[in-house]
């Protein structure tokens, strides 16, 4: 009897390509599983070709809520944006995809999982180190990273087992979609002085497109998590749809960055992310009436170092779970309301409001009922700059000829080089 093993499949070229280079390559009997994590347009066809490459079955998981629930909401928690722009929409997905690739694998007894991401990319690398993470005893295989067939190949090879290609011209990039966003590479992106193609886009308009009117919300969270639009309380799965619709007809969530890749590699990439946009500034808006400074302070750290190990494929580490422990406990107080407006492209808050806020209008007013002690404010002051001053005059901090530390060169009144350009 064959070996078993479980393939990460989409339904596209390459993995159906996949799915038959396995069989050929290594003998496996392959098992294919689709997650769904709201990225799937064509269920069916991904099945047709799943048959048509010889799998022994094409096994579709609805994973949409868990997804959302379990990765998307702790790191919107965290308002996790890899290099301060990315929400992650891709490297969320990739741990619970490796999850769900295991227990299929011990569902089934196989001894071996694999994907086709390519060896430049991070998904490689989140799924390896997850998948290894939680069955070391797993076989991995990356199969476009061993067999390197280019996209020609790949046609050539699909056409010569009777694997249908729906447009032989397909994607000009790389993509990736789910809830969370839609991540596009390659191609003409490669060019980061060149604009991005019309192309790229396909869930954002473009700003000439949108609304002449704005439009108005009102975002209600608990403990961190959204959880109603206009006061309608929604699943998860609905809220995030609707935010993203939204947001996208009103041309917000487009992102254009060069990133740092795990590899080593600069890469110039596309993200389209609504939702993520929305939901993250909402967040944050919240959590300005609700933390207090120090927690403001050291959540904005945690958020960078939760990023990067999740952009990293260290989902599963004792470093995120202490981290996730950190974040969870500071959304205790994350309960409220904030009211946006998207317009061209832009969002605005216009109010925000909490039961636990610790915003005080007697404390914070300039007018009447004002209960803050402005008399009490000259002792603090002496205190708090006591340390500089003293520091100051010990050690003669304060130079005439530079008060200001700029260390800036003596000021020469001879112009050196003669021809008139310094000074
Ligand atoms: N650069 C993003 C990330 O690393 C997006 C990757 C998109 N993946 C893809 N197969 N096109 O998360």
């Amino acid at each position: 009897m064959n070996e078993k093993i479980v393939l990460a499949y989409s339904g596209g070229l390459d993995t159906s390509v996949a799915c038959k280079w396995l069989q050929e390559t290594y003998g496996y009997e392959v098992h294919c599983l689709t997650v769904d994590l709201g990225n799937l347009p064509d269920l069916e066809s991904a099945r047709d070709r799943g048959n048509e490459a010889g799998a022994a079955e094409v096994e579709v998981i609805d994973a949409k809520e868990n997804f959302l629930n379990y990765f998307v909401f702790p790191a919107l928690q965290a308002n996790a944006l890899y290099q301060g722009e990315y929400p992650l929409a891709t490297a969320l997905g990739r741990p619970l995809i490796a999850k769900l690739l295991v227990d299929k694998a011990r569902a089934i007894g196989a001894t071996a999982v694999a994907h086709g991401c390519t060896g430049k990319g991070n998904d490689q690398v989140r799924l390896d180190i997850a998948i290894t993470t939680l069955a070391p005893d797993l076989k991995v295989i990356g199969t476009a990273r061993e067999n390197e067939m280019s996209r020609d190949a790949a046609l050539a090879y699909a056409a010569k087992h009777q694997i249908s290609v729906r447009q032989t011209t397909e994607a000009p990039y790389s993509t990736d979609e789910n809830l969370w966003g839609r991540s596009v590479e390659c191609g003409e992106l490669e060019d980061p002085w060149a604009e991005p193609p019309a192309d790229v886009w396909e869930w954002t308009r473009n700003i000439e497109d949108t609304p002449a009117k704005p439009t108005t919300i009102e975002i209600s969270f608990e403990k961190g998590i959204p959880v109603a639009i206009d006061g309608d309380y929604l699943d998860p799965v609905t809220l995030v749809k609707q935010l993203s619709n939204l947001g996208a007809k009103h041309g917000l969530g487009r992102i254009d960055m060069v990133e740092d890749r795990v590899v080593g590699i600069k890469s110039r990439e596309v993200y389209e992310a609504p939702a993520a946009v929305i939901l993250i500034e909402a967040h944050k808006q919240l959590e300005q009436l609700t933390l207090s400074k120090a927690q403001h302070r050291m959540k904005s750290r945690v958020a960078d170092e939760c990023a990067d190990l999740i952009y990293g494929g260290h989902w599963f580490s004792a470093h995120h779970r202490d981290l996730a422990a950190y974040v969870r406990s500071s959304q205790q107080n994350v309960t409220g309301q904030v009211r946006l407006q998207l317009h061209h492209g832009n969002l605005r808050t216009l109010g925000k409001q909490a039961d636990s806020s610790l915003y005080s209008k007697e404390l914070a007013t300039y007018g009447e009922n004002d209960l803050f002690d402005q008399k009490a404010a000259q002792g603090f002051i002496k205190l708090h700059g006591l340390a500089v001053q003293v520091q100051a005059h010990r050690q003669l901090l304060i130079d005439k000829r530079d008060p200001l530390h700029l260390a800036a060169p003596p000021i020469s009144d001879k112009d050196e080089t003669g021809d008139g350009t310094s000074g």
